[in-house]
């Protein structure tokens, strides 16, 4: 296949690419030499990293509106990557929202299903279908997927969060065991608290409050995750798969404490209400009126 866009690495889709943790990755790949799929679900987001790649030169860019719960959409962003860029070396799967939160007595079961759609079954999903282009291209590939430091302990967020991100890290080493005859590597970023959109408190007020939230006096930013991501990609990582790498300024080193999410302002499990937040999609959080949360 003759590539519309020549590349010295190949391309790479990076979904949830619209904004925050993604939009750096995508901007760090584009760095690192590779074409980039900016996949998300947010058209003007994806349009907004697009334009600030152009704005650095970065050009070997292609736009993949793309809900990453729905398998058609994440098929058609692999292969607009791998139109574009005539291969797809590197899926990074990102893209994630708040979702479900409230006590456990009063969750609603379609919340938790709309959380593990996008945050489990979306890396799924781009695992499946990145992992059949290596395989039919007859190439080696990698394939990233974003948990968090949520996924290893409990009170760094909501229930159905934490309990997605643990499945992503697990199923990160269950396709890396299956894929790594077919020199696939498949690697998991775990972050700790990053100031980004997703918990809608990315102000200064909030960015001093995390600067103190673990051992390491200063607050996470997209750019820690994505030059991780960049390591990982590479050939100095050549030998790693089915891990995750921690990257958290050492909150886990002692975990979050109980009253850590109170004392950033951000405190789900004590809302008295249940409800979903959809993060930075656009799409509005959902509070339930009490008298909702013990139907379904
Ligand atoms: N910010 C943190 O502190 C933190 C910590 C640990 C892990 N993470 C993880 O990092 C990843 C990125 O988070 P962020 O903080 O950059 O969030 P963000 O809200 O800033 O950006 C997320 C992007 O994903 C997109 N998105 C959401 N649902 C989508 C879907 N169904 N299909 C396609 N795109 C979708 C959004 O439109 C948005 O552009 C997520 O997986 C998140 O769980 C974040």
């Amino acid at each position: 296949m003759t590539p519309i866009v020549e590349t010295a690495r190949g391309g790479a889709v990076v979904t949830g690419a619209g904004a925050g943790v993604g939009q750096a990755i995508a901007l760090r790949l584009l760095r690192d030499g590779f074409g980039v799929a900016v996949c998300d679900v947010n058209p003007d987001a994806v349009e907004r990293t697009i334009g600030m790649a152009a704005d650095e030169g970065l050009h070997a860019t292609v736009a993949a509106v793309a809900d990453v719960a729905v398998e058609a959409d994440v098929q058609t962003a692999v292969d607009a990557a791998r139109r574009e860029f005539s291969t797809l070396s590197v899926m990074v799967n990102n893209a994630g929202i708040g979702g479900a939160f409230g006590p456990i007595t009063e969750l609603v079961p379609n919340d938790w299903d709309a959380t593990f759609a996008v945050l489990v079954k979306g890396v799924l999903l781009g695992t499946k279908h990145a992992a059949r282009a290596f395989l039919e291209q007859h190439e080696p590939g990698v394939i990233v997927n974003i948990a968090s430091a949520a996924g290893y302990t409990a009170g760094l967020a909501a229930h159905a969060y934490s309990a997605a991100k643990a499945a992503v890290i697990s199923l990160t080493r269950s396709a890396a065991l299956e894929l790594a005859p077919h020199r696939i590597r498949v690697a998991a970023v775990s972050p700790g608290l990053i100031l980004t959109g997703l918990a809608g408190a990315a102000s200064e007020d909030y960015a001093r409050r995390l600067d103190t939230a673990q051992p390491w006096p200063g607050h996470g930013t997209s750019d820690d995750v994505a030059g991780v991501v960049s390591f990982l990609v590479g050939a100095d990582a050549g030998f790693i798969t089915g891990t995750s790498v921690v990257v958290d300024g050492g909150l886990l080193t002692t975990g979050p404490g109980p009253d850590l999410l109170a004392s950033i302002g951000l405190d789900p499990a004590k809302r008295r209400r249940a409800g979903i937040s959809y993060g930075t999609t656009g799409r509005p959080t959902t509070v339930h009126p009490a008298s909702d949360t013990h139907r379904t």
